[in-house]
């Protein structure tokens, strides 16, 4: 085994009282859209859905015309494909016309719908964020019990055209560093963009993609709780009020 485990990340919507960082998810989205979204569809989400991160409908619009749809039909002018302009109902959309032509702009691997990534991977948004932050060099990395890849397999070299990241399963990959210099985006709300903060911002927003009723599941969960635990009271009391009279 020579993948490792997800770095150590803190979220703001890890554990029982977890939220969504609104301010979070919108520079979040802002790496999806300006980076990942080259290569990268979320067919399970609309673009009106981003009203939940607080988009006013008008600015919904005007992000969904920032990608184009493409018909199934064909143009009978050019003979491609023809196209429209996408309406808020409208899912982010394939950035490449089909599977071939994925797989052949990206040394045969077709770079997979992230909408559920966060849920498909073990410690997802950890996942996500080690990922674009573990991208380094083979020579002499060593595994969490010290044994270093080359040595134990010297024909294990990572092939032309791939990237070599210990934080995935085979640990040679088809997509190269997406986040490979600081300010790569400008964030709006004057946070710094880091590598680091850009991954952790655009693990956070696919988290959302993922689990968008998150908050409501823990807050669901918290007066579950609360509620066993008043019953489980009353219950106690009404036992003690039964057999009181009994010695
Ligand atoms: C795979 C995230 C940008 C091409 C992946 C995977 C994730 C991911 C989570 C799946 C790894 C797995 O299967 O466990 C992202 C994020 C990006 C981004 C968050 C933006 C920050 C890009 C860009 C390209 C690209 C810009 C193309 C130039 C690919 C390809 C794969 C892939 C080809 C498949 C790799 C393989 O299976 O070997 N990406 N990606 N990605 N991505 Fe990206």
């Amino acid at each position: 085994e020579f993948h490792l485990h997800p770095k150590e990340v803190h979220f703001s919507f890890n554990g029982p009282l977890g939220h969504y960082d609104r301010q979070q998810l919108q520079r979040g989205f802002q790496v999806f859209k300006e980076v990942c979204s080259a290569c990268h569809s979320l067919k399970f989400v609309a673009f009106r859905d981003l009203e939940q991160l607080g988009y006013s409908e008008a600015e919904v619009k005007a992000i969904a015309k920032q990608w184009t749809i493409k018909a199934p039909d064909v143009d009978p002018k050019t003979g491609e494909p023809s196209t429209r302009d996408p309406v808020p109902a409208d899912h982010f959309p394939k950035p490449f016309a089909n599977n071939v032509a994925a797989a052949a702009a990206n040394n045969n691997a077709i770079p997979p719908d992230l909408s559920l990534m966060a849920k498909a991977r073990h410690d997802g948004p950890a996942y996500i964020h080690s990922l674009l932050t573990g991208f380094q060099s083979q020579e002499g990395f060593k595994n969490a019990k010290g044994k270093e890849l080359l040595k134990e397999f010297p024909d294990s070299k990572t092939p032309e055209g791939l990237h070599f990241n210990p934080y995935f399963a085979n640990l040679n990959l088809a997509m190269a560093p997406p986040l490979s210099a600081e300010g790569q985006v400008s964030y709006s709300d004057g946070t710094k963009a880091t590598v680091d903060q850009m991954a952790t911002d655009v693990s956070a927003f696919l988290m959302w993609t993922a689990e968008p009723k998150l908050e409501s599941r823990k807050s669901t969960g918290m007066a579950v709780l609360f509620f066993l635990l008043i019953a489980t009271g009353l219950a106690y009391l009404s036992y003690r009020n039964i057999w009181a009279d009994k010695k």
